[in-house]
């Protein structure tokens, strides 16, 4: 028992600091002194505040609240101001229902498209996971609710996800599954963070001190509470150590950390400074200087409509079939159990009752008249083989004679969730029999998606006119379905991932989900475009692809230094050359063919949206700083650049770039340590290093000239320590002196 300091709070009790660490109920932390009592939910793309008395498992009904486009759909609007708005809207309800943490966004990296969580993360890439999750907490933190990124770290698969070890080596680490993450903390300051279930290199994330306290609080300052995700604490004590502010849910397992701080094993100083960041979280929480405003729920609705909009992505419009024209257009088949019953936000844990929900056959009809509809199930969301034929010939019935086919097929909520992850890319067998059968009936066709990850389109997408890939929407995504189809508004999305052509050309295939409670993570840095980019490999669509009702003419590139060697300011100015408004998304992408392959021939560096009236030009300015063209040196543990010449890339999509400048990039100036093992070719090409060598080079040399030419690069393999047994004057002393020396220069 410390004796009470005279200027804080009455002193906490050992026994209540313990039970501070460990939350009271399914979704509320603990009181203790003057630490309130904060509550916790779900999700990122809507509020699932259990109902009073729910259930402990926390599976069961929750408050109606808005259920905007899940991450998935958000992240293909590559709006990061629309991000803020659904923040801010998320903050709003949240605050409303006296929730304290928001328990989202989801920001994992998507590794493989079997992921069975992908409609909960933004992409394959960090840059736009970082940017559109970094602009949610902001949103979110606006109204006073603490935003809470999840799941830290390497939570890639739901296979044997509270087991699995995510073996994977420092640079892919920090190159592609930490640095969203990094820019959230250091951008966009949460006051709260999720560890993950998975191990990380054989050790627990929620037990890891390297990735919870050295990096996260050490190296990107985070000061808010690290919480675990539901059930992944395994060692109390072990976590609290690792720097595991708070488990949920509770596990009644205070008196293990009482034990360990008696018993010397913890120091209690850990407890209070988990009490200290639970004060901080309180107080950011509960400020009564902000209002709970009363939450619009029209607005919302309509602003959950605006972002489904933004989010579809437009993947093939043959002969510009869309936007459709009611009366020209007219008789519609509208065909698909998906228009009927909307599959708009996915399974698990994110799960939202929405406040309202209309699937694109209502709105569809609302819009053009029943009279210009007709509607067939075509099959069964549990693609039951025994109805799938009379369904098929019900559907056929209702085409017949149609000028258009609104096709609605996409992945039923068995087929993909939180919990599990799919073994294939395809649709269900049923719908591509359907599809088969109306190609038959030569009448345009018109396929709309809803996915909450890739499914394989390259077998059939030649068979039909259109492909409008609408992800999972939310509960707008119904009107904007129809709103896109019949040209109200426009599809403003562009791909976060790439469709391949097949699973097995997906670079994860030969090592997802991993066996024997482990996965390696064997492409590397490899993920997503940087695979297929970089050995152009043939895909069916490229990651930032997407077409829009008009089209944008890009020019005037200016790649301008900035007052660091490192920076530059990208310019280019994009015009609507097209009949109708519309949106762009302007990619920078940084390249270099000098280094492949040991580094992505391509990578994402920065974006912007305009939307632009037909003949509107706006000039668009992108960054570049040091650390876009850096990769990660795992020798020295640090980043670094590598002088050369580098791509500046600006497109419409990582395969359409329609300007582009190289430009000479100076390495970084940092002189890099020397030791025993470095070899003869790092010490001569080390600025301070290589003339401590000049003699043994010039004895190399002759040794070459004299008739030995393969000798010098055979000997630049070799660790300078080996050289003191080849007698040329080098003995051991000699290089400690050197290293020494060279240390003393860094
Ligand atoms: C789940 C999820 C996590 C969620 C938590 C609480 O298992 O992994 O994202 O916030 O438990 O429901």
């Amino acid at each position: 028992m410390t004796s009470p300091s005279p200027d804080s709070p009455a002193e906490l009790t050992l026994e209540e600091k313990a039970s501070l660490t460990s939350g009271s109920a399914t979704w509320y932390s603990t009181a203790a002194g003057d630490i309130s009592r904060l509550m916790l939910t779900d999700g990122p793309h809507g509020l699932r505040r259990q109902q009073e008395g729910g259930d402990n498992l926390g599976i069961g009904d929750s408050v109606p609240a808005t259920c905007f486009p899940p991450a998935v759909g958000l992240g293909s609007s590559w709006n990061v101001d629309l991000a803020h708005r659904i923040g801010e809207a998320l903050g709003r309800e949240a605050r409303a229902q006296g929730v304290h943490v928001l328990l989202g966004p989801g920001m994992n990296i998507k590794r493989s498209p079997l992921g069975g969580r992908n409609f909960e993360y933004v992409s394959e890439d960090p840059h736009i996971t970082g940017r559109i999750a970094a602009a949610l907490v902001r949103g979110i933190q606006s109204r006073g609710v603490a935003a809470t990124p999840k799941h830290f770290a390497v939570n890639n698969q739901e296979t044997d996800r509270m087991r699995v070890s995510a073996d994977v080596d420092e640079r892919t680490l920090r190159e592609i599954y930490l640095p969203a993450f990094e820019h959230v903390v250091t951008e966009a300051k949460p006051w709260a963070l999720m560890s993950a279930y998975n191990r990380i290199n054989g050790t627990f994330a929620s037990e890891d001190p390297a990735l919870l306290t050295d990096l996260l609080r050490g190296e990107w300052g985070f000061d808010g509470v690290l919480v675990s995700d539901w059930g992944a604490v395994n060692d109390r004590v072990a976590s609290v150590a690792a720097g595991l502010d708070l488990e949920m849910p509770p596990s009644d397992t205070d008196a293990e950390i009482v034990d360990a701080v008696n018993n010397g094993t913890l120091d209690e100083a850990v407890l209070d400074t988990v009490a200290e960041r639970l004060r901080l979280l309180a107080a950011r929480t509960t400020d009564p200087a902000l209002a709970t405003d009363p939450v619009d729920v029209d607005a919302h609705h309509r602003l959950a409509a605006d972002a489904a909009a933004e989010a579809m992505v437009l993947l093939r419009n043959e002969g510009d079939l869309l936007p459709l024209d009611p009366a020209a257009d007219a008789r519609i088949a509208v065909i698909g159990e998906f228009a009927r019953t909307p599959r708009y936000q996915g399974g698990g844990s994110s799960r939202v009752v929405p406040t309202r929900l209309s699937g694109a056959l209502e709105e569809i009809t609302a819009l053009i008249g029943p009279e210009n509809v007709a509607f067939a199930p075509g099959f069964s969301l549990t693609d039951n083989p025994d109805t799938a034929a009379a369904l098929t010939e019900e559907a056929v019935a209702a085409a017949t004679g149609a000028n258009r086919i609104l096709l609605f097929l996409g992945l039923p909520d068995g087929f993909e969730s939180e919990g599990f992850d799919r073994d294939t890319l395809a649709l269900p067998a049923g719908q591509l029999a359907l599809l088969e059968r109306l190609t038959t009936l030569n009448i345009p066709i018109v396929v709309v998606l809803s996915n909450g990850a890739t499914v394989e389109v390259a077998e059939w997408a030649s068979s039909v006119e259109a492909i409008l890939e609408t992800w999972l929407l939310g509960q707008g995504g119904g009107l904007a379905t129809a709103e896109v189809l019949f040209g109200l508004a426009s599809p403003g999305g562009r791909l976060t991932e790439t469709i391949p052509l097949r699973l097995s050309d997906t670079p994860s295939f030969l090592h997802f989900p991993g066996r024997d409670g482990h996965v390696g993570y064997g492409e590397g840095v490899y993920v997503g475009y940087r695979h297929y980019n970089t050995l152009d490999v043939p895909v069916a669509y490229e990651f930032g692809f997407g077409l829009g009702y008009t089209r944008f003419d890009y020019d005037d590139l200016a790649v301008v230094p900035g007052t660091d060697p490192h920076t530059w300011l990208v310019s280019a100015t994009v015009t609507n050359v097209g009949e109708r408004a519309g949106s762009e998304v302007v990619q920078l992408y940084v390249g270099t063919t000098e280094n492949t392959p040991t580094r992505p021939a391509q990578e994402l560096r920065g974006f912007a949206k305009v939307h632009l009236v037909s003949g509107e030009s706006e000039r668009v300015t992108l960054h570049l700083n040091a650390r876009d063209f850096a990769t990660w040196d795992a020798g020295q543990h640090r980043w670094r650049v590598d002088a050369g010449a580098y791509t500046v890339q600006v497109g419409s999509s990582s395969r359409r770039i329609h300007l582009s400048e190289t430009i000479a990039v100076p390495g970084d100036d940092w002189v890099s340590e020397l030791s025993e093992y470095s070899t003869v070719g790092e010490w001569f090409a080390h600025p301070v290093g290589g003339p401590l060598l000049q003699s043994v080079r010039d004895r190399m040399e002759a040794f070459a000239a004299g008739g030995a030419p393969e000798l010098l690069r055979m000997v630049e393999q070799v660790p300078i320590i080996k050289l003191v047994s080849w007698k040329m004057g080098l003995t051991l002393e000699r290089v400690r002196e050197m290293v020494a020396f060279v240390a003393s220069q860094r």
